[in-house]
């Protein structure tokens, strides 16, 4: 993976430059947001996971009805929901769940939600404050992630992490002011829209390089490691390569979101690359 496979993302008619620049600015724009000092929240018992997810059939061919990373998504009809076979059913809409879908379509409900349970992970941070906090869920499964990577030798940081109403106002007003909306749509969430707000998902680093929040941030140990092992704490990536009109976001290759081992195994195993295809939901690459 290298910049000319993210050039294959872009919409048409924007170069690849302009593209690269883009993600330049907002990576900028997201760092300086993830580095404001904020007050960490207090310690709250682990999250509550009502479950609520209508039975369906398990779809035996829902791994076929979507490709590798590397291809773009298939046109096939989204399938049943494939995660129905699993034996724990969790909320798709309590942003306390673990398999909560927050996309362009699926507002956090409540838009100003927070959770009561963030703590910091203790693992190598390049944030502090609110950046540097998740729920205690993700934050566990952070550190037995992190720890396995340096333990097969390579580095990964926190790079951002929880992100208040308020926080993601900022920050989605500078990209558009930096880029305008609709580039600042193709990259950051308006607030009540992003998963960071849930305590579920962070940005990784690997500590240093030129590469963070970068294109060429897939190529990175921290980011090829996370990709392929990721799976194995209860991490997808979110945002993957050439899924942007499911997703509604360009590739994020730092961008890891918590759905729980099971799960994340299950999605890996069957090829089946955006949280929306494994709960059966719609695409959502656009605000409606
Ligand atoms: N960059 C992701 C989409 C967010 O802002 O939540
Ligand atoms: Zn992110």
């Amino acid at each position: 993976m290298c910049h000319h496979c993210v050039a294959g993302a872009l919409a048409p008619g924007a170069s690849r430059r302009s593209f690269a620049r883009f993600l330049a600015a907002g990576a900028g724009l997201t760092v300086l947001t993830a580095c404001t000092p904020q007050a960490p929240t207090a310690v709250a018992p682990p999250s509550s996971s009502a479950p609520s997810v209508t039975p369906a059939a398990p779809s035996p061919t829902a791994a076929e009805s979507t490709t590798a990373a590397a291809e773009p998504p298939s046109q096939a009809p989204v399938p049943p929901s494939a995660a129905a076979s699993l034996p724990g059913q969790f909320s798709l809409t309590d942003p306390a769940s673990p398999w909560v879908v927050v996309n362009k379509h699926r507002p956090l409900q409540p838009p100003d939600y927070a959770p009561t349970d963030l703590v910091q992970p203790n693992v190598p941070l390049a944030v502090s404050g609110e950046a540097s906090l998740l729920n205690s869920t993700t934050a566990a499964a952070a550190e037995a992630m992190f720890t396995a990577a340096a333990r097969d030798g390579v580095t990964m940081v926190l790079a951002s992490g929880y992100r208040s109403y308020a926080t993601q106002v900022m920050t989605y007003n500078g990209y558009v002011a930096a880029r305008g909306q609709a580039d600042a749509d193709t990259a950051s969430a308006r607030p009540g829209y992003s998963e960071h707000q849930t305590g579920w998902a962070f940005d990784i680093g690997d500590g240093g390089g030129a590469c963070g929040f970068q294109p060429c941030f897939a190529d990175q140990p921290a980011a090829v490691w996370a990709k392929a092992n990721g799976h194995r704490f209860g991490f997808v990536v979110r945002y993957p390569w050439m899924f942007h009109p499911i997703t509604g976001y360009y590739y994020e290759p730092w961008h890891l979101r918590y759905i729980g081992v099971e799960a994340a195994t299950d999605m890996a195993n069957r090829g089946i690359n955006t949280v929306e295809d494994y709960f059966g939901l719609e695409a959502a690459p656009g605000y409606v």
